[in-house]
C-alpha cells in the first residue's frame, strides 16, 4: 500500500521550493500538495487522511493551532513535520501539543528537513510493516441462491470457532441478508451508517457497529433501504476494509455477483475470490461469464476458487466438467443437505452450531482448516466440535 504525503505551503512558490528541499518520492509514495490558509491545510488533513504532511507555515495564532488539532485528532494517523520561523520552547510546545510530530526551523539549514523526513518515514514504513493485516476472502454467488451467502457466513463461524478473529461484511448493498443467517438480533447499525460517517471510523468504532454473533465473530449488516446502499462509495468501502483488515484475522466478503465500483475496490483487497456455483448448466453458464468478467477486470486466475455447492453423489454433472467447462479446478464441494441447512438458516444458527456432525459441516471445517492450520495438540474449539 502506498503511503500518503501531503506537501502543504501558503502560496504556489513555497510550496516549489519546499518540494525541492525533499528527497525524490519513492514509488511508494503518493504525493499530493496543496495550498492556502490554515484552514485548507486542515481540510486536507480531514478529507484525505495523510500519513505524512511537510507544511511550511508561518508563526501561527493560537486559534490556527487548535485548528491544527482539531484536524489531527480527526485523523490520529497523520504525522506532520511543521516548518516554522519561530521557534521560541513556548511556541514549540504549544506546536507540540497541537499534535505535530517535528518541527524544522525556517530558514532551512544543514538538510534539518531531509533528517526529519526521513525519520518520520522510517517510523511510518516500521509501522505499516507491522501493523496487522486481516486476510480479506470475497464470496460470489455464480447466480443467485447457489449459497455464496450461507457458505461464507458459517466459513466465517467455523474460523471464529478456531479461535480466529473474524469479520463478516456483507457487501450485497441492495439485497444483502448475511446477518439473519448467523443471528436473530436486528442489526441497530449498517455498513451504510458507517459510509456516512467514514471520517469518524477506525478498528474500535467499526467494532462497536458490527453484531456479535460469537466472542471472536462480528458481522456488519448490509443497508436496509436502497438509499443506504447508494451510501456506500467505493471511498467508504475501502476505508471500513482497512479498518476491518486491522481489528480482524480474517475478512469475509459477502457480495453480489454486480461488480460496481464499491464491489471492485472490495475485490482489489481480497487475497481470494471464491465463486459459488450448483451442478446444473445455468449456474456454469453464469459462471463462465463471472469468471472472463473478474480476468478482464485484471484478478489473476490463481485469485479466483470455486466452490461447487449442493453437490451430490452420482449427479449428472460432475465437479470434473465444472473444471473443465470452467479451465479452473474445483476448490471445494459442499454436500447437498437440505434440511440441515434450511433448518440453520431458519433459525439463524450457524450450522457447525445446530448440525456439528452434518456432511456440510465437515466440509466448512475442511475449509477453514486450510486457510487457518490447526496447532498440533488443539483439538477441540467452541461447544466441543471436533477440529
Ligand atoms: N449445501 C446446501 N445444501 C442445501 N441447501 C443449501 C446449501 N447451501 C445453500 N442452500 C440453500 O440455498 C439457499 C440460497 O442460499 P444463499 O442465500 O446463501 O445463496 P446466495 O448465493 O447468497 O444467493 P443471492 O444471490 O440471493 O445472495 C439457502 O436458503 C439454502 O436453503
Ligand atoms: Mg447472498
Amino acid at each position: 500500500m502506498t503511503l500518503k504525503l501531503t506537501l502543504f505551503a501558503p502560496t504556489s512558490d513555497g510550496l516549489a521550493q519546499l518540494a525541492r528541499q525533499l528527497p525524490p518520492a519513492e514509488e511508494s509514495v503518493g504525493v499530493s500538495s496543496a495550498l492556502g490558509c490554515i484552514d485548507d491545510l486542515a481540510a486536507e488533513i480531514e478529507r484525505g487522511h495523510p500519513d505524512l504532511v511537510v507544511a511550511d507555515l508561518p508563526r501561527l495564532a493560537d486559534a490556527e493551532l487548535r485548528r491544527i488539532e482539531v484536524a489531527l485528532n480527526d485523523s490520529p494517523a497523520t504525522s506532520v513535520i511543521m516548518l516554522s520561523p519561530e521557534r521560541s520552547p513556548e511556541y514549540l510546545l504549544q506546536v507540540m501539543r497541537s499534535g505535530v510530530r517535528e518541527v524544522v526551523p525556517t530558514p532551512l539549514a544543514n538538510g534539518e528537513l531531509k533528517v526529519a523526513y526521513a525519520r518520520q518515514f522510517e517510523r511510518l514504513i516500521a509501522r505499516r510493516g507491522s501493523a496487522r493485516k486481516g486476510r480479506v476472502l470475497a464470496f460470489l454467488p455464480a447466480k443467485g441462491g447457489s449459497g455464496s451467502t450461507f457458505l461464507s457466513t458459517n466459513l466465517a463461524y467455523a474460523l471464529a470457532s478456531r479461535g480466529q478473529r473474524v469479520a463478516l461484511i456483507d457487501l450485497n448493498l441492495h439485497f444483502g441478508d448475511a446477518a439473519l443467517f448467523l443471528s436473530e438480533a436486528r442489526p441497530a447499525t449498517t455498513i451504510a451508517d458507517l459510509a456516512r460517517d467514514v471520517s469518524r471510523l477506525d478498528p474500535t468504532f467499526l467494532e462497536s457497529s458490527m453484531i456479535e454473533v460469537a466472542p471472536n465473530l462480528r458481522v456488519l449488516a448490509a443497508p436496509d433501504t436502497p438509499e443506504g446502499a447508494m451510501d456506500v462509495t467505493p471511498a467508504a468501502v475501502e476505508r471500513i476494509l482497512a479498518a476491518a483488515r486491522e481489528r480482524f484475522d480474517f475478512v469475509l466478503l459477502d457480495m453480489s455477483r454486480l461488480l460496481d465500483g464499491a464491489a471492485v475496490r472490495a475485490l482489489d483487497q481480497a487475497e481470494a475470490l471464491y465463486l459459488t456455483l450448483q451442478l446444473t448448466l445455468p449456474f456454469i453458464h453464469d459462471a463462465r461469464r463471472l469468471l472472463a468478467l473478474l480476468a478482464t477486470l485484471g484478478y489473476a486466475r490463481d485469485k479466483l476458487h470455486v466452490i461447487v455447492n449442493r453437490w451430490e453423489k452420482g449427479g449428472e454433472i460432475t465437479s470434473g466438467d465444472v473444471q473443465k467447462a470452467l479451465g479452473t479446478p474445483v476448490d471445494l464441494e459442499v454436500p447437498n443437505s437440505f434440511a440441515a441447512v434450511a433448518h440453520a438458516i431458519n433459525h439463524g444458527v450457524p450450522i457447525l452450531k445446530s448440525a456439528p456432525r452434518d456432511p456440510v459441516s465437515k466440509a466448512l471445517l475442511e475449509l477453514a482448516d486450510r486457510l487457518a492450520p490447526q496447532e498440533a495438540g488443539r483439538k477441540r474449539g467452541w461447544f466441543g466440535l471436533p477440529l
